[in-house]
């Protein structure tokens, strides 16, 4: 029997996940969205495209949990996305109580699902899914990391003009202007970044990776990313249904690693059957550990405001 992959909103990124998923074949797919007829419609069109892609798999749309029973993985993207001029913290309250209500319909039709959050701003809305759920950490894993590192690799595969494929690299922290590119563990082929590209640019790069939502936003106007961070997200997907154990950088609750507790923060981390199994301990240098202390102060905060704003009902 196929696995199944529920995807919760149905706006760009959620059904471009669910486009992706689906075309993979390996699970059926469930898309659920609050606007009736949206997820139906695009659920369909998607199923009419399996005899030209090739996909066996099924995918349906719904605007209630039922259908979702039993599903293995749950990636929650409902939400209103950011428009220009807003930061991802203006979007805090609106979709804390957005995810709150979602998970506990996910925990109570898919007990033993491994929830993926995509919803903005990341790290927060992973803290209300982990609180929400009552899951462990293992299963409430944030997509922030994948996109962050696919930008900055994109950056330098221009500049350098080398294939994607032979730049490895990290991105780590929040998924916010607080992001750390790990500019020691870049290489290109195996050599180091800092032997190919001067400080100087190399620097403007590591900028232009942590505008690079922003800058998205500013050219679509109407919306943000969704090819990019969908493409993270099956990546994710990928590697826990088919049990890869890929290590890749993902917003993870920490218990000590790193120095940090109870904060959800951007780390390489094992995903496999059964969502984390490892964190990787990267050893940073000074100041990349203290731009990491300083990302996960940003969250920090976050959680804060969310916890007041809870406690004042
Ligand atoms: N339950 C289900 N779906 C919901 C709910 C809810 N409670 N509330 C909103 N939605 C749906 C909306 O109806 C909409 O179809 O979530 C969808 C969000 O889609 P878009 O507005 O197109 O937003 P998108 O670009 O997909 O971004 C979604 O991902 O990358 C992040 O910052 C982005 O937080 C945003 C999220």
């Amino acid at each position: 029997m196929r696995k199944k992959v529920t995807i919760v909103g149905a706006g760009q990124v959620g059904a471009t996940t669910a486009q992706r998923i689906f075309e993979r074949g390996y699970a059926d797919v469930v898309l659920v969205d609050i606007v009736e007829g949206l997820p139906q419609g695009k659920a369909l069109d998607m199923l009419e495209s399996g005899p030209v892609v090739g996909s066996d798999a099924s995918i349906i749309g719904a605007n209630s949990y039922e259908p979702t029973a039993g599903s293995d993985v749950v990636v929650i993207t409902s939400g209103i996305a950011r428009r220009p001029g807003m930061s991802r913290d203006d979007l805090l309250f609106t979709n804390m109580g957005i995810i709150d209500g979602v998970t506990k319909q996910v925990v109570k039709h898919s007990p033993n699902s491994i929830i993926i959050i995509v919803t903005n701003p990341l790290d927060a809305m992973c803290h209300v899914a982990l609180e929400s759920s009552g899951f462990p950490r293992e299963r409430v894993i944030g997509q922030s990391g994948i996109l962050d590192t696919a930008r900055f690799r994109t950056f330098l595969s221009m500049e350098l003009k080398t294939s994607v494929r032979d730049i490895q690299a990290y991105v780590l922290g929040g998924h916010g202007d607080t992001m750390v590119p790990l500019v020691g563990y870049t290489t290109v082929g195996g050599v180091p970044v800092s032997n190919l590209i001067p400080k100087a640019r190399l620097d403007q790069i590591v900028q232009r990776t942590r505008d690079g939502g922003g800058e998205i936003v500013n050219l679509l106007k109407t919306g943000s990313a969704y090819y990019a961070p969908a493409a993270g997200v099956a990546e994710m997907v990928d590697s826990i249904v088919l049990d890869q154990k890929r290590i890749l950088p993902c917003a993870v609750l920490l218990n000590g690693e790193y120095g940090l507790r109870n904060l959800f923060v951007g780390v390489p981390v094992k995903l496999g059957a059964k969502g984390l199994e490892q964190v990787i301990q990267l050893k940073l240098s000074a100041e990349e550990e203290a731009m990491l202390k300083k990302s996960a102060a940003a969250v920090q905060e976050l959680v804060d405001v969310m916890h007041k704003k809870k406690a004042a009902g």
